[in-house]
């Protein structure tokens, strides 16, 4: 049996785990650094690189506990090693090539959002062709999935959709991260409160959101203008009617695009994939013109080190070993 320890640090997630055949995930442990980025209202780079120095060894040593293996029982040592932040993704690379080299096994190299697409084949098993709706942090993109490998359908011009989330979050006051505030604040607030505009970007696959973030932030100091702070309920119908606009844009234009390329299911992955009512959108939409839907679990759509692991098992399999040359590629061109 096949044991890979897959390593993450991409962003403010240290993470690692303990995958084996069939995508079976033997550990997968986060330490999040949350709570620290949260009192500067978002990811402060130098302060994130220096958790994951700290955090890194404990984390590992952790995976490998929880999967009950010694470093004498992995095959293969896999590592996201971009697109992410330069100092946080060097502690995990440069882990992984000390550890491959120590433990004379192989490195595998996993694109971050490779790993975010192969997070569906955790719990699912899609046949091809499928789409996949990759929505995160950083990244907002349609990808036709085929068995020869990803077509990059369109994506985000400007800010990705869990940017948007971030900005609109800390504008309403929101602490960091904002998707989940967000969305928290959305369950009291009224969608229909205001109709914030939507970039159709008619004839393509692509999305932008910076208009919707300008629209609320005008909205929102057009009112201070006239000495209206929003109140606690305001604070949610705002964060409902942005989200219903986010959410709107991303289920319909994915669904356009499945429907065109004659596709039977779509695979929502990423960090926004974990907002609920993006999913309620999309199954219904897709559901509507007999298209499947499928997302992982909370845990799995939110950065960890399980879908690095699973994306390096073929790789595993093909013998598609990286040396240790292996750099961390903050700007890491797209799949
Ligand atoms: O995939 P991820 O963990 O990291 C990146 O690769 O960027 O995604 C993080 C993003 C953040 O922007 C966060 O606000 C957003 O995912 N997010 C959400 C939710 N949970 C996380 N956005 C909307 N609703 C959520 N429930
Ligand atoms: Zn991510």
């Amino acid at each position: 049996m096949v044991k890979i320890l897959a390593i993450e640090s991409s962003c403010d997630e240290t993470a690692a785990a303990v995958v084996s055949d069939g995508n079976s995930i033997l550990s997968n442990i986060i330490a999040s650094q949350i709570p620290v980025h949260r009192l500067y209202g978002g990811v402060v780079p130098e302060i994130a690189s220096r958790h994951h120095l700290e955090a890194i060894v404990p984390v590992v040593g952790e995976a490998l506990s929880a999967a009950g293996c010694e470093f004498s029982d992995i095959d293969a040592v896999a590592v996201a090693n971009g697109p992410g932040l330069v100092g946080s993704l060097l502690v995990g690379v440069s882990y992984a090539k000390a550890l491959a080299l120590a433990l004379n096994k192989p490195l595998i190299a996993v694109h971050h959002w490779q790993g975010h697409l192969h997070a569906i084949d955790i719990e699912h098993h899609l046949t091809y062709p499928y789409l996949a709706l990759v929505v995160s942090g950083s990244h907002s993109g349609l990808l036709l999935a085929t068995e020869q490998g990803n077509t990059m359908l369109g994506c985000s011009h400007d800010d990705a959709a869990g940017e948007a989330f971030d900005k609109i979050a800390r504008a309403l006051g929101l602490p960091y991260p904002g998707g989940p505030e967000i969305s928290r604040a959305a369950e009291h607030g009224n969608r229909e409160f205001q109709h914030f505009p939507r970039a159709w970007m008619e004839g393509t696959d692509d999305f932008s959101f910076s208009g919707l973030k300008s629209a609320v932030l005008n909205y929102l100091n057009q009112q201070r203008m006239k000495g209206a702070e929003p109140d606690q309920q305001e604070i949610c119908d705002i964060a409902a009617s942005a989200q219903e606009a986010i959410c709107d844009i991303l289920s319909a234009k994915a669904v356009a695009a499945a429907q065109r390329e004659g596709v039977a299911a779509i695979a929502l992955v990423g960090g926004v994939a974990a907002n609920q009512r993006l999913r309620q959108l999309l199954s219904e939409r897709a559901g509507a013109v007999g298209i499947t839907a499928v997302w992982p679990s909370p845990v799995y759509c939110t950065d960890n080190a399980a879908m690095i692991g699973v994306a390096a098992l073929p790789k595993y399999a093909a013998g598609d070993f990286a040396d240790l040359s292996l750099n961390a590629e903050p700007r890491l061109a797209i799949i």
